[in-house]
């Protein structure tokens, strides 16, 4: 398939690209060119690069028609954060057959009722960057429904993979606790630290998203959680550590209004947003209709990220 994939070098793209290429496509990436991806891989030879700042095309009206004269089959767009954006790129594609898969986020949920929580519950976002993820969601749903729009989108837990920090057991992206996990001293953790993450290995985002690519049938019109196995409470997650680094957890609990003044306004911020939502999000329905097969479990994923971490001295 002729398939054009938007924010193709990002994290979940270094993986995804070149399975399209391995995969026999004609891959087609859309970026502004600024990075590079965090693998080197030889597919990436056989990738027409297109540097678009998406942004920018977007102000002049032009991102949408940009793509559509690209007359691709597919189109996997993992940079869409505005219902504009969103909306710009879907009328641009309606009615002329091209399946659009979107990158949502397991944000567009609020607070979990029944957990694992599955596709189904009425979305109850809360925080900027779920409520318009929502949106999206929303309104390209509908377009399927109104059969203007072949669609599916992939809603993926924390991204996690060597070259970047993984949400730690803090729930926030400070190295620094895993650093005092491995040296064996004390760690604070919010609450009773049996509230939630969920993590997801990039490689297993980029399997899924090949997986709605090949299944159209089955994934059209659909949104599918993409995560590990199972989420992690952040009390588990801290004790797996110490131990894979040969250590005793040395774990303090305090309540979180107090163990905020223990780190910077930027930690204590990314830590509530991760445990106000504490995610922990059901694959069966990627599992039944895709095949969905998640390689990594969380720590499997957290601790490939940590050995990298290790590798490039930031543990
Ligand atoms: N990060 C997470 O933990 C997480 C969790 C759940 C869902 N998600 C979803 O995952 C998606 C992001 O995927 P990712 O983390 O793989 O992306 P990423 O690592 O942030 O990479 C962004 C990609 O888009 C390109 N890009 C950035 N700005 C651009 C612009 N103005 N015009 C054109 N290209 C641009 C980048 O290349 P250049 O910089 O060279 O342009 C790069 O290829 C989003 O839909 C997000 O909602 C992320």
């Amino acid at each position: 398939m002729r398939v054009v994939i938007i924010g193709g070098t990002g994290h979940i793209g270094s993986y995804l690209t070149p399975r399209l290429v391995e995969a026999g496509h004609a891959v087609t990436c859309i970026s502004r060119g600024v990075r590079e991806p965090y693998l080197q891989h030889s597919a990436w030879k056989h990738v027409t690069q297109l540097n678009l700042d998406r942004s920018a095309e977007e102000r002049a009206g032009m991102f949408g028609e940009r793509i559509a004269q690209l007359d691709a089959e597919a189109v996997i767009d993992l940079t869409c954060y505005f219902l504009e954006s969103a909306t710009q790129l879907a009328e641009a594609l309606m009615d002329c057959g091209t399946y659009l898969l979107h990158c949502g986020t397991i944000w567009v949920h609020g607070p979990s009722v029944e957990v694992p929580t599955t596709e189904e519950p009425p979305r109850r976002p809360f925080g900027d960057y779920g409520i318009r993820k929502a949106s999206i969601e929303a309104y390209l749903l509908d377009r399927a429904r109104s059969a203007k729009l072949t669609v599916t989108v992939l809603h993926p837990g924390h991204l996690v993979g060597p070259g970047w920090n993984p949400i730690n057991p803090t729930g926030n992206f400070n190295p620094k606790v895993f650093t005092a996990l491995a040296n064996g001293t004390e760690v604070a953790i919010p609450n009773i630290g049996m509230e939630t993450v969920h993590h997801v290995h990039a490689d297993d985002v980029a399997q899924c998203f090949m997986m709605a690519l090949a299944k159209p049938d089955a994934a059209r019109g659909e949104s599918f959680h993409v995560v590990s196995p199972a989420a992690l409470t952040l009390r588990g997650y801290a004790e797996e550590m110490a131990s894979w680094f040969g250590q005793p957890a040395l774990l303090r609990f305090l309540p979180y209004e107090e163990w905020r003044q223990s780190v910077s306004e930027k930690d204590a911020a990314a830590t509530w947003d991760h445990i106000s939502h504490s995610p922990n999000c059901s694959i069966r329905k990627a599992r039944e209709l895709l095949g969905y097969s998640p390689r990594y479990s969380s720590l499997q994923a957290a601790k490939e990220a940590v050995s990298w971490m290790m590798q490039n001295n930031l543990v």
